[in-house]
């Protein structure tokens, strides 16, 4: 009774606050800097198709073992990296590239880190059948023997799962993973208070000294470009990187500009995982990078000090979003 009567005031209390527009202060507005995101015409998002996405994402029934899943190494708390240097496949062969974070997917043209996969579709099949080891057809006769999967997708599809349906309703819900209002897209609104000091030092030399504008522009800080910066110098067998999908000379060893919204969460940084924290990162590029032959002319030694660095750091921990992650049930 006596809580009833507590929520009913706070209800009414925000009301009233609604009515007198003071809401703004206590909840601010989702900030978006990022353009409306575009679905492919055959494949719109609904929210069943989403949360049925959700499912299939943590479900180790997706795998050849039955053991791994799509969030075995893509796990939201690490924005949606796994925090390891190189990870094993279900077939136990270890990957040769770091997971990347999978943040605003959605608005890339081209996927994975050398950029082969020209759809999102094409490149889920590919993660379904390499990374877990799945037989997509074997896959998704299995989900069609589970009640709560087969109604799913029936409302969904009109159909039970199959390897098409089960890739686009993946896709369907990376698409919904985008970083956006995060404290810096509150700042630029004008939300007094929303980052420090050090972060609006920090973003004035992202954009002059450091001259990282150049890759990671707003407002998706890095999208579909591909660089050198000198990572594979010296390694026994360089990655060849995008060379292997367009064998132009300017690309060897050039690898995907990644985007650096919710960069914070993903450590460690880089195709070969070889920063170990986002100070590392930030201190190797504002280093000009090491001296290969093939490293882009575009990045170059930028004078930052470690004080520098370190608003650097704190800018980009600003970038940061905050929408919450709820673990689903599995049927
Ligand atoms: C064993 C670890 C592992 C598992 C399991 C895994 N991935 Fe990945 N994922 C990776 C690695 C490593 C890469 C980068 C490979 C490369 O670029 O060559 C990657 C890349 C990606 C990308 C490309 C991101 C970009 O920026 O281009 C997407 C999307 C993705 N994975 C989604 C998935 C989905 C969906 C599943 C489940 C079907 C999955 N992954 C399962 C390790 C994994
Ligand atoms: C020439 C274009 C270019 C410039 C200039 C540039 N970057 Fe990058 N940045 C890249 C590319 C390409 C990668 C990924 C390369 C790889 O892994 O091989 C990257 C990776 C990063 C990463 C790691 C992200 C992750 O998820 O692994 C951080 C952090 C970063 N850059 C910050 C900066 C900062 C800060 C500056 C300015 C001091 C800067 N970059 C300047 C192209 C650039």
């Amino acid at each position: 009774m006596k809580l009833r009567a507590v929520a009913c005031l706070a209800a009414a209390c925000m009301l009233v606050a609604c009515a007198s527009g003071d809401a703004v202060k206590t909840r601010p507005a989702a900030i978006s800097k990022l353009p409306p995101l575009q679905h492919p015409v055959d494949n719109p998002s609904t929210p069943e198709k989403v949360a049925l996405g959700k499912q299939l994402f943590t479900d180790p029934r997706l795998s050849g073992s039955g053991k791994l899943s799509c969030q075995s190494c893509h796990y939201r708390h690490l924005g949606w990296g796994d925090a390891l240097l190189l990870s094993r496949k279900d077939d136990g062969k270890l990957n040769t590239r770091h997971t990347p974070a999978l943040y605003n997917v959605g608005y890339q043209h081209v996927w994975y880190w050398d950029g082969r996969a020209p759809t999102l579709d094409l490149q889920i099949l590919a993660a379904w059948r390499g990374q877990l080891g799945a037989d997509p057809a074997k896959v998704a006769a299995t989900l069609n023997g589970v009640d709560g999967y087969r109604s799913q997708f029936v409302a969904v599809w009109r159909t039970g799962a199959t390897p098409d349906n089960v890739v686009e309703t993946l896709a369907a819900f990376l698409r919904s993973l985008v970083s956006d209002n995060s404290p810096w897209d509150r700042h630029e609104a004008g939300e007094a208070g929303a980052v420090s000091v050090d972060a609006i030092a920090g973003e004035a030399l992202f954009a002059g000294k450091g001259r990282c504008t150049t890759c990671h522009s707003p407002p998706y800080y890095g999208n579909s470009t591909f660089f050198n910066i000198g990572l594979e110098h010296g390694k026994t067998n360089p990655d060849p990187g995008r060379y292997n999908v367009n064998k132009l000379d300017e690309n060897r060893s050039a690898f995907k500009t990644p985007t650096l919204r919710s960069v914070a969460q993903s450590a460690p940084y880089f195709h070969d995982g070889s920063a170990a924290t986002l100070k590392d990162a930030v201190r190797y590029m504002a280093g000009g990078g090491k001296p290969d032959p093939d490293k882009t002319p575009i990045l170059q030694p930028t004078g930052l000090s470690e004080a520098e660095i370190d608003q650097i750091v704190a800018f980009l921990k600003s970038l940061s979003s905050t929408e919450a992650w709820v673990q689903p049930a599995l049927p």
